[in-house]
């Protein structure tokens, strides 16, 4: 099979959100660090009757309807996720309740895990399955569902809930760039969730920054040098035309970008225009480590990016700084936003992604754009996404009520016994929720 890659893709995130200027004030944090500070402008959260299973229930009927696939036709499905629920039981044989009902239980596939990278390392493995010889001529199916929630304090504004998911097969308008692939893999303790009773992380925020721009450097040195081996010339920014990141957070994304900036610019300050050379010009003797920790290298980087940023990472950026961070999610979402704001101008563009999750492992990899045959093309693509409606359809929550609800949340987490509350009406027709958890904690669900 060739130019293997995505088919089709359908993305659900909760209707329930909070705005984070509103939330600055509720917090006591000083007017613009949410908004200004790390990028974002909004924040979808799970109600209680939401969770990862109910969400990847959604996205994946509401995908197979939508391109009218027969789930017959799924001969592996692949779900990333670092949202717990249970410590054995896949989300996967959740989702398999859809293709039990069409007589299809013959699907390969368990659940990854790596915090945000599970959706990459997913994605992979379909991939993989589909150019190999053990593939049976069906389709691929990636799910990355996360629900992305802190503990008071600084990392709060920069959760979010989301779930998408991508059909895999030959031919496909979004065709995987195989040979130029570069991992950075290593242990770390940024970002962690070894409290088994709490949906919370454990992380050190300044140390989970550090982690991702190395592991982004050395992603994209190894980029760079496969492709130069590959194409025979050096590969530089100029190459791409558009970059996409696993979004925490914007501000994040904006010092990715800088920061690739002034990677071409210290291997070759030509590749950057005159202004920026002068820019950067002071920078040119720090050591690595030191330049991870200097501030004025920061903001000089994003200042000298920030047209080019404009052109090839700001269309890849609406979902993420209006939902969050959806851990696995987030990087196809900011993906999503791309498809969303550039359709069919993208046919035979090339676009760069960058998969990163704590811990640590991260991979940059690159898309090129095709043609594609309806259903599985663009434009398609992008009237099934339906992102626009999806943004304005939402339920704004005054920040009391989001604290109150991961107040519920807490308790509810790991917990058995329980009915949901009976008020969903602020969830769209189709979508799934929970409605109840009996004593043997087995979880049932209901589709609206
Ligand atoms: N107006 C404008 N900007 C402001 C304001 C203001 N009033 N106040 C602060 N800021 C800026 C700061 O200058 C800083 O920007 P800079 O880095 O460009 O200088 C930014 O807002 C954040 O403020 P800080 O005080 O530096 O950081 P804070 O203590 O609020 O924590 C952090 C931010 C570390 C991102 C925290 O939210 C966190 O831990 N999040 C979770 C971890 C995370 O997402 N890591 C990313 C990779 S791992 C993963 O994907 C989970």
């Amino acid at each position: 099979p060739t130019n293997v890659g995505i088919l089709a893709m359908d993305i659900y995130f909760p209707p329930t959100c909070v705005i984070q200027e509103a939330l600055e004030v509720h917090d006591g944090a000083s007017k613009g660090k949410y908004t200004i500070g790390l990028g974002q402008d909004c924040m979808a959260f799970c109600t209680e009757v939401e969770d990862v299973i109910s969400m990847s229930m959604t996205v994946v009927t509401s995908l197979l309807e939508k391109y009218k696939i027969d789930p017959k036709q799924i001969g592996r499905m692949e779900v990333g996720s670092e949202t717990v629920i249970d410590k054995s039981k896949s989300i996967k044989t959740f989702l398999m309740q859809v293709f039990e009902e069409s007589g299809n239980t013959d699907i390969e596939g368990v659940d990854s895990t790596n915090a945000c990278y599970g959706g990459t390392a997913a994605l992979f493995n379909c991939v993989n399955w589909v150019e190999s010889s053990s593939w049976d001529g069906r389709y691929g199916l990636v799910v990355c569902t996360d629900s992305a929630v802190y503990a008071d304090g600084p990392a709060r504004p920069t959760g979010g809930a989301a779930a998408i998911a991508m059909l895999v097969g030959p031919d496909a308008p979004i065709a995987f760039e195989s040979k130029f692939r570069g991992s950075h893999m290593s242990h770390a303790y940024d970002f962690y969730k070894p409290n088994l009773a709490s949906e919370y992380p454990a992380v050190d925020g300044k140390l989970s920054q550090t982690c991702y721009l190395m592991a982004l450097d050395s992603c994209y040195r190894l980029f760079c040098e496969k492709f130069e081996k590959l194409e025979g010339r050096p590969f530089s920014m100029s190459d791409s035309d558009y970059f996409v990141f696993h979004s925490p957070y914007n501000k994040l994304v904006q010092k990715s970008f800088g920061r690739l900036y002034f990677n071409d610019f210290m291997r070759n300050p030509s590749l950057v225009d005159e202004v920026a050379r002068e820019t950067l010009a002071p920078y040119t003797s720090l050591s690595s480590d030191e330049s991870y920790q200097n501030r004025d290298l920061e903001k000089a980087s994003q200042q000298a990016a920030k047209n080019v940023y404009d052109v090839k990472v700001q269309p890849g950026t609406l979902i993420p700084k209006q939902v969050g961070n959806m851990y696995t999610a987030s990087l196809y979402a900011a993906f999503a936003s791309l498809l969303h704001n550039k359709q069919s101008s993208l046919v035979g563009k090339r676009v760069v992604m960058f998969s990163y999750g704590s811990g640590l492992t991260a991979t940059m990899f690159s898309f090129c754009f095709q043609e594609g045959q309806h259903p599985f093309n663009l434009s398609n693509i992008v009237a099934v996404m339906n992102v626009s409606d999806k943004l304005k359809q939402r339920l704004e929550f005054p920040p009391e009520k989001f604290v109150e609800t991961l107040k519920i949340m807490e308790h509810r987490y790991g917990a058995k016994d329980f009915v949901t509350s009976k008020d969903c009406s602020y969830l769209p027709p189709g979508t799934f929720y929970l409605t109840n958890v009996d004593s043997m904690y087995r979880r049932f669900y209901a589709k609206k």
